[in-house]
């Protein structure tokens, strides 16, 4: 049998497969779909201190093994999160992680502490410096490390929860920001977010992004993914957690091979509500077949020719 706790800052996890932030809602929105109690962690979509409409359509287009989205962070705010979405954790027993966003670095610190302030099942935060879809804010906060380092320490101070900073894959050098990340004290990288696209109607001419640009997804970006992982793998020694084209067991165990604690399925998850579990149980099996004893173990295995 195989041991599937992993541990991320102090908290441990049932299982590594968690559902990545914007692919899942709030987390309350699908539980008649699949059984939610099953997958490793559910990381809220975005949020931020005002409500916000988002981008105009078409902000969703599918492409190669993949799709491009630029929803703009659309969110509730987190007032009426707090109001609407928190009471109702109180049913699930599934780790709740929520993604914060913000505009500068005080709307970052009160979205946090308005969420510090309540009382709640909520076990940690995942950071959104890396969303390419908005003109200011998102990413703009994930590309420069000293910008990193200066919003981690600031959230880190408001907060004894788990601190996930999630990166961008939309920089020169991932692991310097990871490193920055670390210095100011997260728990925890995942990486990565969507690699910037482009796609057009060839008979019309239009794009087919309203923004023109969006965040590209899915299975063509996880070699981007993979390689994000091992490069921060070797600079950091907090845990990372994987995302980017996971819709299988042998996608997990190449990502925790690259160096990855943990995982986020994204996209595959728009396929089939259920994704995460299916993945999970073909985590399982291939655990089973290769006598994996803890799947800990995996983490930075990979064999390298040089
Ligand atoms: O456009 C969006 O809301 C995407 C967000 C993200 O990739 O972080």
């Amino acid at each position: 049998m195989t041991d599937f706790h992993i541990k991320i800052g102090s908290v441990e996890f049932m299982n590594p497969v968690f559902v990545a932030s914007g692919t899942f809602g709030y987390g309350v929105e699908i539980p008649d779909l699949l059984d939610i109690s099953k997958i490793g962690a559910i990381v809220t979509k975005s949020i931020s201190l005002m409500p916000r409409e988002g981008n105009p359509p078409p902000r969703i287009v599918e492409t190669s093994s993949g799709m491009i989205n630029s929803i703009g962070l659309a969110n509730i705010g987190v007032e009426k999160y707090i109001e609407e979405m928190l009471p109702q954790y109180a049913q699930i027993s599934t780790p709740i992680i929520a993604n914060i966003v913000g505009w500068t670095f005080d709307e970052y610190l009160e979205v946090l502490r308005k969420l510090e302030a309540v009382s709640s099942n909520i076990i940690g935060y995942e950071i959104n410096i890396s969303c390419p879809n908005v003109k200011k804010g998102g990413m703009e906060f994930g590309t420069d490390p000293e910008t990193v380092e200066k919003l981690t320490s600031l959230l880190r101070k408001a907060t004894n929860r788990l601190l996930i900073m999630k990166l961008s894959p939309n920089v020169a050098d991932i692991a310097s920001i990871a490193l920055s990340a670390e210095r100011g004290g997260a728990d925890a990288v995942s990486a990565i977010n969507t690699v910037v696209g482009m796609s057009i109607d060839p008979y019309s001419h239009q794009s087919n992004i309203f923004t023109t640009f969006g965040g590209l997804s899915g299975p063509a970006i996880k070699p981007i993914g993979l390689a994000a992982v091992q490069k921060v793998y070797r600079k950091v020694s907090i845990p990372i957690v994987g995302i980017g084209g996971i819709s299988s067991g042998n996608d997990v165990v190449e990502y925790m091979l690259a160096g990855a604690s943990a995982v986020q399925v994204g996209t595959a998850t728009f396929r089939h509500p259920d994704a995460a579990n299916q993945i999970f149980d073909q985590l399982k099996t291939y655990c089973q077949t290769q006598n994996i004893q803890q799947i800990s173990d995996l983490t930075g295995k990979v064999k390298l020719h040089s």
